[in-house]
């Protein structure tokens, strides 16, 4: 019999994003289950939990075989909150099943969480506060995979990455499920792994928010002008 247990280059699970055309629209409200305090305020489910799942799965078996290669040593799993923990916690139990359920490799984790917070907004410089890991110092020699939940203007990655570096890991790898696909300038940094490449419109759900609305939305749905203009808030900072 055929032997099934390794995939040929050309069956490779894709680490680059599964495309969501500008000329989707999106799914109508009124085939999905959505909470009724955020209905008035969306336009459309643009991906569905369950295609969302999927794709993480997918993500995950991909990033297990390209990494394993590190074992014995741990890959810091680390976790950009908020709006990646729903992403993070899937991905690494995904990962996680992986290694229950294969007896020829295996990919041993550590995890980590962090904040980010940045001052792009005064276009002056694009400096990067980290929060949440006291010693940064731990990451030196280390092989890490950020994970992170929509690169859009890609600033805030591309300064989370040179920061990090900064304190000398073996390795960085980052994987986003979510990458903008922007109209007005193209987004500055390519994620070593991404999920899907979105249009450009405000998305919402599964963690990620509109002013810490919509996180507790399980579908990625995009928003109504006027849900955005009632949830608008003012202000310069931005934490993650
Ligand atoms: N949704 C939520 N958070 C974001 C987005 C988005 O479309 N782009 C950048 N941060
Ligand atoms: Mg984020």
């Amino acid at each position: 019999m055929a032997d099934m247990s390794k995939r040929s280059d050309d069956h490779r699970i894709e680490s680059n994003p599964l495309v969501i055309e500008d000329s989707f629209e999106g799914y109508p409200l009124n085939y999905f289950n959505l909470p009724l305090h955020y209905r008035d305020d969306l336009k459309s489910v643009l991906i569905p939990y369950g295609l969302v799942q999927d794709r993480i799965e997918a993500l995950a078996s991909r990033i297990f075989s390209d990494l394993h290669i590190h074992i014995p040593e741990q890959l810091i799993c680390m976790c950009v909150l908020k709006g990646g923990y729903r992403f993070f916690s899937d991905l690494v139990s995904k990962i996680q099943n992986e290694n229950r359920l294969r007896n020829d490799r295996s990919l041993p984790m550590s995890l980590e969480f962090i904040r980010v917070r940045s001052y792009v907004n005064d276009h002056s410089s694009d400096q990067l506060e980290i929060m949440g890991l006291s010693d940064l110092n731990v990451l030196n020699n280390k092989h890490i995979l950020i994970i992170e939940d929509i690169i859009d203007t890609g600033v805030t990655m591309a300064a989370l990455k040179t920061e990090l570096e900064k304190f000398q890991p073996k390795t960085v790898h980052v994987v986003s499920l979510f990458t903008k696909r922007r109209k007005d300038k193209k987004c500055i940094f390519k994620p070593d792994y991404s999920g899907f490449e979105v249009p450009d419109h405000f998305i919402v759900g599964y963690a990620l928010d509109y002013n810490e609305y919509f996180r507790d939305l399980e579908h990625i749905c995009v928003m109504k002008e006027s849900g955005i203009a009632k949830y608008r808030v003012t202000g310069d900072d931005h934490v993650e």
